[in-house]
C-alpha cells in the first residue's frame, strides 16, 4: 500500500520519546524511553521517524561503522501498519544511508515475523543465513539479511 501522503520522514527527535513509549512494546524487543534516549545520543546511531499529522507514528534505529549499517529496530505503532508507513520509513532511512556512503545493510529478524520479512524482501534484502535458536523469550531462529546499496 502507498504511504498517507500526509507522512513526514525526519531524524528522530528527543520529543518523539514519549509518544512512541505509548506504542512500542518493550517485551517484543521494541525500545522504551530509556533505549530511545540513548541511541539518540549514540555516535554510531541514526535515528528515523514517520508523522502523521504531527504525530510519531514509528522509527528506525540504525548503527553506522564506515560503509556498514545494522538495522537495530524498525516499528510503526500498531494503529498505522498495513498502511505503508513501515516501507515508506525504511526507504527514507536507506537513502539516508545511501546519501553518506554507507554501501551495505544488514539486519537480523524473528523468522517467524512475517511482516518484517516481507517488508525487507520488497526492498531487495536477500536472506544470507539461518541462526538457529538466536532468540530468546520465545526461542527462535534469526534470519540474518543483507541488501547492497548502489551508489
Ligand atoms: C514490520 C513493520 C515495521 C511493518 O510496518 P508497516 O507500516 O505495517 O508496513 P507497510 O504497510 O509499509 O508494508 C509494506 C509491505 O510489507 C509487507 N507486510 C507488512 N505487514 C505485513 C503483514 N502483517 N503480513 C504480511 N506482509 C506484511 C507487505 O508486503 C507490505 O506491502 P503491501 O501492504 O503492499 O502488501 C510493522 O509490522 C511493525 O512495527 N512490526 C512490529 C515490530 C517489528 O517486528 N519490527 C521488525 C523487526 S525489528
Amino acid at each position: 500500500m502507498k504511504a498517507p501522503e500526509c507522512l513526514t520522514l525526519r531524524p528522530l527527535r528527543a520529543d518523539d520519546v514519549a509518544t512512541i513509549a505509548t506504542f512500542a512494546d518493550e517485551r517484543a524487543g521494541e525500545f522504551g524511553p530509556g533505549d530511545l534516549a540513548s541511541e539518540l545520543t549514540r555516535p554510531i546511531g541514526r535515528c528515523f521517524g514517520a508523522d502523521l499529522d504531527g504525530r510519531c507514528v514509528g522509527y528506525a534505529v540504525i548503527w553506522v561503522i564506515e560503509e556498514q549499517a545494522d538495522v537495530i529496530n524498525l516499528v510503526v505503532d500498531p494503529r498505522w501498519r498495513r498502511r505503508g508507513v513501515g516501507r515508506a520509513l525504511f526507504e527514507y532511512a536507506l537513502g539516508a544511508l545511501r546519501v553518506d556512503g554507507v554501501s551495505r545493510c544488514t539486519l537480523e529478524v524473528r523468522a517467524g515475523n512475517v511482516a518484517a520479512i516481507e517488508l525487507y524482501r520488497k526492498l531487495g534484502f536477500a536472506t544470507a543465513q539461518r541462526r538457529a535458536n538466536y532468540y530468546s523469550d520465545p526461542p527462535e531462529d534469526a534470519l540474518v539479511m543483507h541488501l547492497a546499496l548502489a551508489r
